[in-house]
């Protein structure tokens, strides 16, 4: 090791806070796995690197079970991966402005990696790249479950004090997945907003793009950004624009009018109250028949077609290109830390972090296809 070397891995230890106040803290090292929980008809596979989501299985319409989530095969592609498959994102996910913020009067200066300016999803080198503690397996059962831990040490890409984070998988044998994570502030206040960084893909992973799947969001309005992907603070209605999902549409058939595709945080309607879990998302795939349901008891959601993937060699070297899958990410909404008038993402020793967010996979059937609107209304008139 060269001495520019040595004098970086220096830096680094402190700049992690693995040297704390000048006693050094041991960080403990696991080594990365595999953990597969089946129920039922449903299957997943998780790793403990970035605490992630490597595949889910469940069947189509015909009983043929398929893979509906982009990924890798092994654990090593998730090292070198800059998509965030199935990662789980923070310490704070999506933006904040010139990596910096303020909080109790103190001033803090994060590692910002966007443009060498903007702090993009905490940071490179933080959750989503941290091998988790296994902390918990429960295989055999009717409700096998995966719970992952991890300590964020004080310091950690900038961000203040100490935080113990877990993130639980559970399946169900009706064919659900839910994801609790937990966060705990140890001595002092802090931002923390997480997020499940899956993409979708519910006609199989390897089928192409999400394009002509069907989307219904329970959000009348956005948190329009400026041209530098930030949120302005303002909310806006959906209405009538290319971002109303309030009736079930296809992604795909107004996807053109923005540049890209969809990379947006919706405001989730419903009381901002961490203990109710409130109607986020349907997502249908005519090809398939699948259908998911996703509740969260989160403020927001982004919603983003993958727009940025381009050649990813993934599942069984499978290329997934821009629109091979769409992520609905529930969270607190993108740079809060900066707009009062957003629901808080301050975490505090007093103050604990729970997000829940359930995934429900079924096949569609007359009810599920009622979004139609007229047309089975019709159906039923005609039955009464
Ligand atoms: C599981 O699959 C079998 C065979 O296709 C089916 O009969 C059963 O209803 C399914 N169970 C659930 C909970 O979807
Ligand atoms: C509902 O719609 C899906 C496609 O979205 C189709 O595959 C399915 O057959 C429909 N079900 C009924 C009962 O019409």
């Amino acid at each position: 090791m060269d001495k520019l070397c040595l004098l970086l891995s220096l830096l680094l230890l402190g700049a992690f806070g693995f040297v704390n106040g000048g006693k050094s803290k041991e960080k403990k090292v696991f080594k990365v796995e595999v953990i597969e929980l089946k129920t039922g008809n449903i299957s997943a596979k998780f790793t403990n690197y970035g605490a992630s989501v490597m595949s889910i299985i469940v069947p189509d319409k015909n009983g043929k079970p398929g893979d509906i989530v982009l990924g890798y095969d092994s654990t090593d592609a998730y090292k070198n991966d800059e998509t965030y498959f199935g990662n789980v994102v923070g310490r704070v996910a999506n933006r904040i402005r010139d990596g910096r913020f303020s909080l109790n009067g103190k001033e803090y200066q994060l590692r910002p990696h966007e443009n060498g300016k903007h702090l993009l999803h905490g940071g490179h080198g933080a959750l989503a790249d941290a091998i988790w503690e296994v902390k918990k397996v429960k295989k055999d059962v009717a409700d096998p479950t995966v719970l992952f831990s991890y300590d964020s040490p004080d310091g950690e890409e900038g961000f203040p004090g100490e935080v113990k984070i877990t993130v639980r998988y559970l399946l169900r044998p009706d064919n659900r997945l839910r994801v609790t994570m937990k966060a705990k502030a140890i001595k002092q206040a802090t931002p923390l907003n997480l997020v499940q960084h899956t993409y979708w893909n519910l006609g199989n992973h390897d089928s192409g793009d999400i394009l002509s799947e069907e989307l219904q969001l329970f959000a009348n309005q956005i948190t329009p950004i400026d041209n530098e992907r930030i949120p302005t603070g303002k909310l806006e209605p959906v209405k009538g624009t290319p971002y109303d999902f309030l009736e079930s549409r296809v992604i795909g058939s107004r996807i053109n009018q923005l540049p890209g595709g969809y990379d947006i945080n919706y405001v989730i309607e419903g009381p901002d109250d961490p203990i109710r879990m409130k109607k986020t998302a349907i997502v249908k795939d005519p090809r398939t028949g699948r259908v998911m349901k996703l509740t969260s008891n989160q403020p927001g959601m982004q919603f983003y077609t993958g727009n940025l993937l381009k050649d990813v060699k993934g599942k069984g070297g499978v290329i997934y290109k821009a629109h091979a899958g769409l992520c609905l990410l529930t969270q607190g909404f993108p740079d809060a830390v900066h707009h009062p008038n957003f629901p808080s993402i301050i975490v505090s020793p007093g103050k604990p972090y729970k997000h829940k967010m359930q995934f429900k996979f079924k096949i569609a059937s007359d009810k599920d296809n009622k979004s139609d609107g007229k047309k089975s209304d019709a159906k039923k008139s005609d039955k009464s």
